[in-house]
C-alpha cells in the first residue's frame, strides 16, 4: 500500500480532515506523532505496563507471564537453563536474561568503528534478544506473546480480547479512549508501548551497585580482592574490551559494547546460528555480549544456559583453548574467536579474583528486596524516564501492522522459529 503520509504531522492531519487521503489511511487514527511524547510521560502507561506484565491471563493456555521467565527474584532473568512455554512439552532454545537495563540497549545498527590504531572496521551491535533480531525493545516486548514456545498466542486480535476481559481493562480504555480500545491494532499498539515504557522504569536502571560507587571515586566501595580482580578485568583477562567499564551518555558503566561475537560455548545438540540467521557466514554463532550487571544473580550463563556457574565461566575464559576435551562440542568451531580469550594464562588465584568482582557487579536495590515486596525500590536520586526520555533508543511505530506503509529499512532474514509457526497455526 501506498502511504502518502508516512509521519502523520498537522499537514497530514489537516489532508485527513478535508478527506483527501484514500480512506484505509485516514481510518488509522494518528495517534502516533501526536501522542509519543505524551505517552512517554505517562504514568498511566508504566502501570498497565505493570499489569500486563504479571498478567497469566494472556497465554495460550492461560498460566503463563512476562514474569514467569523474567522473575525479579533472579534480576528478571529465569534461573533455568532453558524456560518452557506455556504448551505443556515445548521450550526454546535460549536462557532467559536479565530485563534489568534492557531499555538502554542500543537499537540494532551496523556502526563504523575506529580501533585503538586508528583505522575503521564495521561491526554489528546493539539489538534485543540475544541474536538482536528484534530492532528495539518496541520490537522486542510483541514476540513473546505469539512465539510457540512461550505465550503462544494466535494473533493480535486474541491478544486484543484478552486485554478487553483483563482485571484493568476499565483503567486501560480510559488511558487510550474507546476509539483506540474497540480497534485492535490500536489496542495491541499501546499495550506494547505500555509495556516498553514499563521496562523503562528506574527500578530496571538503579546504577546503585558497588562498582558505581567505586567508578565515581569511593575507592573504599570494593574489597582488596575484587580490586585486584578489576586490574585482570582491565588487564590480563581483556575483559572490559567487551565489557566496557566507562560510562556511554548518560548512563554509568553498563559493561557491555553490545557487540557480537562467538565464544565457542558448549553446545546443546541443536545448532544456534544466532546474528547469522541474519547476516550469513561471518555471523554464524555470534551473540549479543550481555550487560555484566547483576551477573551473581542470572544464573546459568551464555546465551545456551550452557555454563552453571560464575567460576565455570572464568575457567573457560581462561582455558578453553587448554582443556578442549572439557568444554566439549561447540556450534561453529569456523567462527570461534580465538584471539580474545581461550588460552589466558591467568593464575588460579586471579581466576577467583575474576569471580568476586563479579559480586561488585550486583545492583543493592535488586538484592534489597524483601520477600512479600514485589519488586526492587531503586534509589530516589535514579532519574525518571520522562527526565532522560531522549536517550532511550526508541523505534516505536515502524514495524507496527498498524502502520503498513512504514518499511523497515533493516534486512531481515527469514527466520526458522516463524516458519515453525506458520506451519504450527496452519494445523
Ligand atoms: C517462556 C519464557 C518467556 C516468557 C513468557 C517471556 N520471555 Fe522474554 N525472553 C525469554 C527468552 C528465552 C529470551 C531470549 C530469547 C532469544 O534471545 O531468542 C527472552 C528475551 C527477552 C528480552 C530481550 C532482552 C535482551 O537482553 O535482549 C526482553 C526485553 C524480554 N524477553 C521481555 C519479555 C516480556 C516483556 C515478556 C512478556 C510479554 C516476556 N519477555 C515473556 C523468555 C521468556
Ligand atoms: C571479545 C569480546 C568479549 C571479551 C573479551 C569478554 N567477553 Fe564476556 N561475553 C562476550 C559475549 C559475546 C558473551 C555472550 C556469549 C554467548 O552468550 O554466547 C559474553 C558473556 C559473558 C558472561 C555471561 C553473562 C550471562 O549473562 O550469561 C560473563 C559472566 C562474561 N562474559 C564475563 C567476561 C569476563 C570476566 C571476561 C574476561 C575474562 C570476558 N567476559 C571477556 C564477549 C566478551
Amino acid at each position: 500500500m501506498n502511504y502518502p503520509c508516512r509521519n502523520w504531522n498537522v499537514v497530514c492531519l489537516m489532508l485527513a480532515m478535508l478527506g483527501s487521503l484514500p480512506r484505509d489511511v485516514a481510518a488509522v487514527e494518528p495517534v502516533i506523532a501526536v501522542k509519543s511524547d505524551e505517552i512517554a510521560k505517562s504514568r498511566m502507561a508504566v502501570t498497565i505496563g505493570q499489569k500486563i506484565f504479571l498478567d497469566r491471563k494472556l497465554s495460550l493456555p492461560v498460566g503463563q507471564a512476562c514474569v514467569s521467565c523474567h522473575s525479579p527474584s533472579a534480576a528478571f532473568a529465569d534461573a533455568r537453563s532453558v524456560s518452557p512455554g506455556a504448551v505443556k512439552g515445548r521450550k526454546g532454545k535460549r536462557n532467559a536474561p536479565s530485563l534489568m537495563y534492557a531499555a538502554l540497549i542500543p537499537s540494532f545498527a551496523y556502526e563504523d568503528l575506529f580501533t585503538k590504531d586508528g583505522s575503521e572496521i564495521y561491526a554489528y551491535e546493539g539489538g534485543l534478544f540475544h541474536d538482536g533480531r528484534a530492532r528495539d525493545l518496541f520490537e522486542q516486548v510483541q514476540q513473546p506473546f505469539f512465539d510457540r514456545n512461550e505465550m503462544n498466542l494466535p494473533d493480535l486480535a486474541d491478544l486484543a480480547t484478552r486485554l478487553r476481559r483483563a482485571e484493568y481493562a476499565a483503567e486501560f480504555e480510559q488511558w487510550i479512549g474507546t476509539r483506540r480500545w474497540n480497534d485492535d491494532s490500536q489496542l495491541t499498539y499501546h499495550a506494547f508501548r505500555a509495556l516498553v515504557e514499563f521496562l523503562k522504569e528506574p527500578m530496571f536502571r538503579p546504577f546503585d551497585a558497588r562498582i558505581d560507587e567505586y567508578l565515581a571515586g569511593n575507592s573504599e566501595a570494593l574489597s582488596t580482592a575484587e580490586i585486584r580482580g578489576l586490574e585482570v578485568f582491565r588487564g590480563a583477562g581483556k575483559c572490559a574490551d567487551c565489557h566496557f567499564l566507562e560510562p556511554t551518555g548518560w548512563s554509568p558503566a553498563l559493561l557491555s559494547d553490545f557487540g557480537y561475537d562467538n565464544l565457542g560455548v558448549p553446545s546443546r545438540g541443536e545448532k544456534d546460528p544466532g546474528l547469522g540467521a541474519r547476516i550469513g557466514a561471518e555471523g554464524m554463532g555470534q551473540f549479543r555480549a550481555p550487560s555484566l550487571r547483576n551477573v551473581e544473580l542470572t544464573a546459568p550463563y551464555m546465551h545456551n544456559g550452557s555454563i552453571a556457574t560464575l567460576q565455570e565461566v572464568m575457567e573457560f575464559y581462561n582455558k578453553r583453548d587448554v582443556e578442549t576435551k572439557r568444554w566439549g562440542a561447540t556450534d561453529y568451531p569456523e567462527t570461534v574467536n580465538r584471539e580474545d580469550m581461550g588460552k589466558l594464562n591467568l593464575t588460579d588465584q586471579q581466576v577467583k579474583d575474576l569471580v568476586a568482582l563479579m559480586s561488585a557487579f550486583t545492583d543493592q536495590s535488586v538484592v534489597a528486596r524483601k520477600s512479600g515486596q514485589q519488586f526492587p525500590k531503586p534509589p530516589k536520586t535514579v532519574p525518571s524516564t520522562a527526565a532522560k526520555r531522549l536517550y532511550f533508543p526508541d523505534w516505536t511505530h515502524r514495524l507496527h501492522p498498524a502502520f503498513p506503509g512504514v518499511v523497515d529499512q533493516v534486512p531481515v532474514s527469514p527466520q526458522p522459529r516463524s516458519q515453525q509457526e506458520t506451519s504450527d497455526r496452519a494445523k
